[in-house]
């Protein structure tokens, strides 16, 4: 492994996966192909632009000619796939970008990457593609695939075209499985940052429903070592799930926010639920412990503190998201259901 493509490399976990890899590797080039669609954002690399091990293009995982010229110019033998659409809410407003994107891209650069040949694809997937839990029990990578929304409809449509890939084809693709992640360069429309930003200023904090969902949280930089280890060590045709056994009611983690930000929790108000929301996702993350060695670093106090601090060091960074065309999104989303 010497030439990696990293797409949706200006997303929220791309970014800090790119960060991570230059980081830790010397020894490889990087390239990011990013669409730079809404949630992309160059800022997030500005500090490595100019790494001699770094380069930055901007295109299309749908448009098939562009990336095996960019496969073929790079020498490119690994690819880790980020690109998607990733926002639920977003999915059911409108689903259509999420089939465009997240199943038909990775067709296109799974069949791009064929024609080319590469040593590695690493597909990276979501918990969400296991459907909803009740208030026992993990997914594991033996779960049924029941996904409920169109973003995680998408997502399973893609993980099944990887196996499948691997299976007709021998394409040495691999699927990891994450729950849901919090840290520095994450796009204020989701929980954490938006209830973080909105905070600060003083706006009011839309919790769904009763507030009682569960989502299971990891800190960005733990996915990145995640994957970094199934990059090198896993099997190929393997589904990995990642996650941390962090399981917390949404309600809880606003009123941490609050808590740590010192405002008051007379900001939360109650708004009309997403439909078809999931009730809960944890992750049962034994295999990559077991088979791979992997455990996360940070604890759940250290890493929301951190993100905290991240988001009051950066205040420009969210500043100019939420001044721009996110105004237009924040009042679709949420005008109607106050
Ligand atoms: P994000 O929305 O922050 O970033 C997505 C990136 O993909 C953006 O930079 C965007 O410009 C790029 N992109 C979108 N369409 C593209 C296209 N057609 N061609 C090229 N680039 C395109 O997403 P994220 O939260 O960083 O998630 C990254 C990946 O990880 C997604 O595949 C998502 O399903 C998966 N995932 C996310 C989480 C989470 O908690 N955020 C958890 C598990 C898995
Ligand atoms: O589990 C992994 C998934 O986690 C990823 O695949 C997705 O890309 C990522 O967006 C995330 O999906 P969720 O739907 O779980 O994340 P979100 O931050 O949108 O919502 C987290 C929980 O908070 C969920 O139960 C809905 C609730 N919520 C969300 C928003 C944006 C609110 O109560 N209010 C809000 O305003």
């Amino acid at each position: 492994m010497k030439n990696i493509l990293i797409t949706g490399g200006a997303g929220f976990i791309g970014s800090n996966f790119v960060h991570f890899m230059l980081s830790k590797y010397s020894n490889y080039a990087i390239v990011n192909f990013d669409a730079l669609t809404y949630a992309g954002n160059l800022e997030n690399l500005a500090s490595i632009e100019n790494n001699p091990q770094y380069r930055f293009v901007k295109g299309d995982i749908c448009n098939k000619d562009h990336v095996i010229s960019v496969l073929r110019d790079n020498s490119i033998d690994t690819i880790v796939h980020f690109a998607a659409e990733s926002h639920v809410d977003r999915s059911i407003s409108g689903p259509a970008v999420f089939v465009q994107t997240n199943v038909v891209g990775t067709q296109v650069l799974l069949d791009a990457a064929r024609e080319i040949g590469i040593e590695r694809f690493l597909h990276v997937s979501t918990d969400e593609v296991y459907g909803s839990l009740g208030t026992t029990g993990f997914f594991t990578e033996e779960s049924s695939i029941r996904p409920n929304s169109p973003y995680s409809a998408s997502k399973a449509s893609s993980d099944m075209l990887v196996m499948a890939y691997h299976h007709t084809f021998g394409f040495p693709g691999l699927v990891t499985r994450c729950s849901n992640n919090y840290g520095p360069y994450q796009f204020p429309e989701k929980l954490i940052p938006l209830m973080i930003t909105n905070a600060l200023n003083d706006r009011s904090l839309p919790v769904y429903g009763d507030g009682l969902n569960v989502r299971d949280w990891l800190y960005v930089e733990d996915h990145c070592s995640a994957l970094d280890v199934v990059l090198h060590k896993g099997t190929i045709g393997d589904v990995y799930n990642i996650g941390g056994h962090n399981e917390w009611k949404n309600i809880d983690i606003v009123k941490l926010v609050l808590k740590e930000l010192g405002k008051p929790e007379s900001l939360i108000s109650f708004v009309k639920d997403r439909p078809g929301h999931d009730r809960r996702y944890a992750i049962d993350a034994v295999k990559i412990k077991n088979e791979l060695g992997w455990v996360p670093a940070y604890q759940f106090e250290v890493g929301i503190k951190k993100t905290i601090e991240w988001y009051l060091q950066n205040k420009l960074w969210w500043e100019r998201i939420t001044s721009g065309e996110y105004k237009k999104y924040y009042a679709a989303q949420y005008s109607e259901r106050e």
